[in-house]
């Protein structure tokens, strides 16, 4: 098990898991290509009808995924298959797996549950290369302020690309690290920051890709850690009272999801976890094998704060990537 990793990695998910899980994670890296899938992003009718039609044509059978909007799960072919579509050439769908789209969808639900505007707000998404989760912001409400930062210049291109594809206009790109670069705007001036950090990414190891898993060494994660915390500790003054702070990353790591959690919680009285584990509940009622473990409250010696259970832990599987989100609103 987990053999191309070396045994730290293993000793400390045995910290976390159980056996049964472990199994579900082994599966999750050994699978070589999961089933797609893809968000309609288009919100004019007749191109939704278009998209729709379109796969049926081609006879490519596709199941709504209902806790997410507007997503689908190709069940019958790969990404090729869409790649050569009229829809996805013309912006009307886009890749994105089933755990990186529920940061946004949680977002919406929020806001619709709690009665809250969707409509003119400034968004900022901290770390938004390749674009999924921005152009998903894009389409929450009307007359909405999205600011999208990104530290690489090529990443940012990307960005830029993407967005343009999806028909996503009026997003302001920021190029720089973001521990410095939204350093311009004033506190309190911001109503939703995502942050989708940068982690070491143990959720997207796959054993056909050397790549996701080679480079794995103890001294990233706390790295990541302390990149991690720096770029919230620099911006989180610029969140209004009454905003929200989405946190999330596609790591298992204990120290860059409740690690930092903890970190907010110990340090701004002023944010109060939303608790979002019943969504996970959610997830796992679809049938479709997302499996989620409530939250770490102890690794090795460090404890955690007890409220850290309130957010997300999603094991990765052979359907979906592993990933861990955290919500918080300020008071
Ligand atoms: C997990 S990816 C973001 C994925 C994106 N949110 C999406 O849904 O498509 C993290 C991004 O953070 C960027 N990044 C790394 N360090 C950064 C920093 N100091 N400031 C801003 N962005 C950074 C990386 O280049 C990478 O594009």
């Amino acid at each position: 098990m987990f053999q191309p990793l070396p045994p730290l990695f293993l000793e400390r998910l045995k910290k976390i898991y159980s056996d049964d899980e472990l199994q579900i994670i082994e599966s999750g890296y050994a699978t070589p290509k999961r089933n797609p899938v893809f968000r309609i992003h288009t919100t004019q009718q007749e191109n939704i009808e278009y998209t729709l039609a379109e796969l049926k044509e081609k006879e490519l059978n596709i199941k709504p995924l209902s806790f997410l909007n507007q997503a689908y799960i190709l069940e019958n072919g790969t990404e090729k298959d869409l790649w050569d579509l009229q829809c996805y050439t013309n912006g009307w769908i886009y890749l994105q797996g089933i755990t990186s789209q529920i940061p946004v969808n949680l977002l919406k639900n929020y806001l619709e549950t709690e009665n809250l505007s969707k409509d003119n707000l400034k968004i900022i998404d901290l770390a938004a290369a390749p674009g999924g989760k921005t152009s998903q912001l894009a389409t929450l409400g009307t007359e909405n302020h999205i600011i999208a930062s990104e530290l690489s210049t090529i990443r940012a291109e990307k960005l830029r690309y993407n967005l343009k594809k999806l028909w996503v206009e009026d997003i302001e790109i920021v190029t720089g690290d973001a521990r410095q670069s939204l350093t311009h705007l004033p506190d309190d001036s911001i109503d939703i920051l995502l942050f989708d950090a940068p982690c070491s990414g143990e959720g997207i190891i796959n054993y056909t890709r050397e790549k996701s898993y080679d480079g794995w060494d103890i001294r990233h994660i706390k790295k990541n850690y302390l990149l991690q915390r720096d770029i919230l500790r620099n911006n989180l003054r610029l969140l209004k009272p009454g905003g929200i702070l989405l946190y999330s990353t596609c790591t298992l790591a204990p120290e860059e999801n409740e690690g930092i959690l903890h970190f907010l919680l110990c340090n701004y009285p002023e944010l109060q976890m939303i608790d979002i584990s019943s969504y996970s509940r959610l997830l796992e009622g679809e049938g479709l094998g997302v499996r989620s473990k409530p939250w770490v409250t102890q690794f090795w010696d460090t404890v955690y704060k007890k409220e850290v259970s309130k957010g997300m832990r999603i094991l990765p599987s052979s359907q979906n990537e592993g990933f861990f989100i955290g919500m918080f609103r300020r008071d």
